[in-house]
């Protein structure tokens, strides 16, 4: 196999976890989580514990840069002529789309570790003022997390859909 067809592999192989991974973020852990309040906390920082936290942005990175050497391969070296035509443009769209998805969802990242640590900090304290502010900013960022996943998605299913048609356009 050339570096081609195994750097190639690697990107879809890649994107395809990165995208079940946030889908299932989405719409099953995260809602569950944000319903279960404080104990919601304690499975985050089980979630986090187990690396998922650096998992995800591994996969962004991965196939960020795995698409900007296919992209370049594509190109002949980002040719202009190449990247100006129609599939060089449907593939630079959704590497776009993909590598804004990658920078949106690293900040999804960072909120999660703040809600860990807001509810971390909230666990121990004796109900009152004090833990309701910090429960409410951990609801707060967890809405956040909630709609910046979904924005995530959109841009990664813009991202497959051209580049899977992009070489039949
Ligand atoms: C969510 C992010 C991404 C997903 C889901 C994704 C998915 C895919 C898939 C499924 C293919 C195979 C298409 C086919 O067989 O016809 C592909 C190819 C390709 N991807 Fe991506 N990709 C993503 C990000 C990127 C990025 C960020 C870039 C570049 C900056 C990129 C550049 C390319 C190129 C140039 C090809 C064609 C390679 C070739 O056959 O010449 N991709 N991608």
């Amino acid at each position: 196999m050339t570096t081609f067809l195994i750097v190639r592999v690697l990107h879809i192989l890649l994107a395809a976890v990165w995208i079940g991974a946030v889908f299932a973020a989405t719409f099953f852990f995260l809602p569950a989580i944000q319903e279960a309040k404080a104990a919601g906390g304690q499975v985050m920082h089980g979630v986090q514990k187990r690396g998922m936290l650096m998992f995800i942005p591994s996969m962004a990175g991965l196939v960020t840069l795995s698409g900007l050497y296919l992209y370049y391969h594509f190109t002949s070296g980002f040719d202009p002529v190449i990247s100006g035509s129609m599939a060089g443009r449907v593939f630079g769209i959704g590497g776009i789309a993909g590598i804004l998805a990658a920078i949106i969802g690293s900040g999804v990242g960072r909120k999660a570790r703040k809600v860990v640590a807001l509810m971390q900090q909230a666990g121990p304290m004796p109900d009152g003022p004090g833990k309701a502010t910090l429960m409410q900013q951990a609801a707060a960022l967890q809405q956040s997390m909630a709609t910046s996943s979904k924005i995530t998605l959109v841009l990664m299913a813009i991202a497959l859909i051209c580049m899977s048609v992009g070489h039949y356009v």
